[in-house]
C-alpha cells in the first residue's frame, strides 16, 4: 500500500497537495507533517510534527508510519530566505539532504522535491529559459535549490533512489495565502481587489514573471509522481509554467472585473530578486517526458480566483 509523507504540509502548496493526494489515494494513505502545529486538527489526515533539520526524527516518522513515498514540500522561500539566509540554508539544504539520506536508508520508493525558477540567475537567458542552462542564482533560496537539484541527481545516480521534481514558477491560489516569496504579489493583488482595497505592489509594473494556477501545479506534481520511471530522462530539471505576466498586465485583467481597483508601485528588495529570474520558461522537457499540459490560461485563472475569493471573503 502507498503511504505518502508530505513535509511542509501547512504551506501554500502542501495544504492543497495533501487534500488532493488523500482524495486520490485515500485518507489513510497520507501523513502530513510540518514544523508548525496546525491551527485546528480536523482529524481528516494524520498529522506528525516534523522539523526536516532533525534527521533522527525523519527516520522515526518514516518507520513508525510505514511511509513508502515522500513529497518534500518544506522550504524557506526567496523573500524569507533573504531575511534569514542561515535558516534558509538549514531548512532547504540540510533538510533536503536529510530527507534524501533517510529516504535512501528506509528504502523509500519515490521522493518528490519541488524546485523553482529561483535556481536561475542574472546570467541565465531570461526569455523562454531552457531546462538545462546556467544556474548561478543570487538568493540563498536559489542557491539551496540548486544544491537540492544536484543532490537529487547524485542520489539517483549513486544510490538509484527515484527522485523526481519540477521547477515551479509563481503559484496563484486562494486557499492558503503565501507569505514568503517574490511572486506572492500575484496572489495578494486578488485579495485586495475582491475586498475593494487599493493595492501597493512591491515590484515594478513592467516586471514579467512566469506563473501558473494551483490546480495545474497539483496536477503537474501528481502526473510526475505517477509517471513511469523509464520515461523520465531528468530529475528535477523540469520547467513548468502556464503563462507569464507583469504586475500591470494582471492589474489590467482584474480591472476588467473591478474597474475602480487601484494599484500603486513601491518596489522593494523583491524587485532585485525578480529581475534575476526568467520572464518566461521553455517547458518542453515536462511536455515530452510526462505530458505536462496546463488547463488554466490567464483568463480562466482570474475568473476562478475571483469567484472563489468572493465566496471565501465576502459571502462566508
Ligand atoms: N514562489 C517562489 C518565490 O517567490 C518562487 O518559486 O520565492
Amino acid at each position: 500500500m502507498t503511504r505518502i509523507l508530505v513535509t511542509g504540509a501547512l504551506g501554500q502548496i502542501g495544504t492543497e497537495l495533501a487534500a488532493e493526494l488523500s482524495a486520490r489515494y485515500g485518507k489513510s494513505s497520507v501523513v502530513i507533517s510540518d514544523v508548525r502545529k496546525p491551527d485546528e486538527v480536523d482529524g481528516k489526515l494524520k498529522f506528525v510534527s516534523l522539523d526536516v533539520t532533525d534527521s533522527e526524527n525523519i527516520a522515526k516518522v518514516l518507520v513508525e508510519n510505514e511511509i513508502t513515498d515522500i513529497f518534500h514540500m518544506a522550504a524557506i522561500l526567496s523573500a524569507s530566505g533573504e531575511k534569514n539566509p542561515a535558516l534558509a540554508y538549514r531548512v532547504n539544504s540540510d533538510g533536503t539532504f536529510n530527507i534524501l539520506e533517510e529516504a535512501r536508508k528506509a528504502g523509500i520508493n519515490r521522493v518528490m522535491i519541488p524546485s523553482t525558477i529561483g535556481v536561475f540567475g542574472p546570467e541565465t537567458p531570461r526569455i523562454n529559459t531552457p531546462d538545462i542552462t546556467v544556474l548561478r542564482p543570487t538568493t540563498m533560496y536559489g542557491i539551496t535549490k540548486v544544491n537540492a537539484e544536484l543532490l537529487a541527481l547524485y542520489y539517483r545516480d549513486k544510490f538509484d533512489l527515484d527522485v523526481r521534481g519540477l521547477r515551479f514558477p509563481g503559484i496563484i491560489s486562494y486557499l492558503t495565502p503565501p507569505s514568503a516569496g517574490t511572486t506572492d504579489y500575484a496572489v495578494d493583488i486578488f485579495y485586495h481587489a475582491v475586498q475593494e482595497k487599493d493595492y501597493k505592489c512591491y515590484l515594478k509594473k513592467d516586471t514579467p514573471l512566469p506563473m501558473m494556477y494551483m490546480p495545474d501545479a497539483l496536477n503537474a506534481l501528481i502526473q510526475l509522481f505517477e509517471a513511469k520511471r523509464e520515461n523520465l530522462r531528468h530529475c528535477l530539471e523540469y520547467n513548468v509554467s502556464a503563462y507569464s505576466f507583469t504586475p500591470e498586465e494582471i492589474y489590467g485583467k482584474i480591472r476588467e472585473v473591478y474597474p475602480d481597483f487601484r494599484i500603486t508601485y513601491e518596489p522593494d528588495f523583491r524587485q532585485n530578486i525578480a529581475e534575476t529570474w526568467p520572464a518566461s520558461l521553455d517547458t518542453h522537457f515536462a511536455k515530452e517526458d510526462w505530458n505536462f499540459t496546463p488547463q488554466y490560461d490567464l483568463k480562466r485563472t482570474v475568473d476562478d480566483m475571483i469567484m472563489n475569493l468572493k465566496r471565501i471573503l465576502i459571502h462566508q
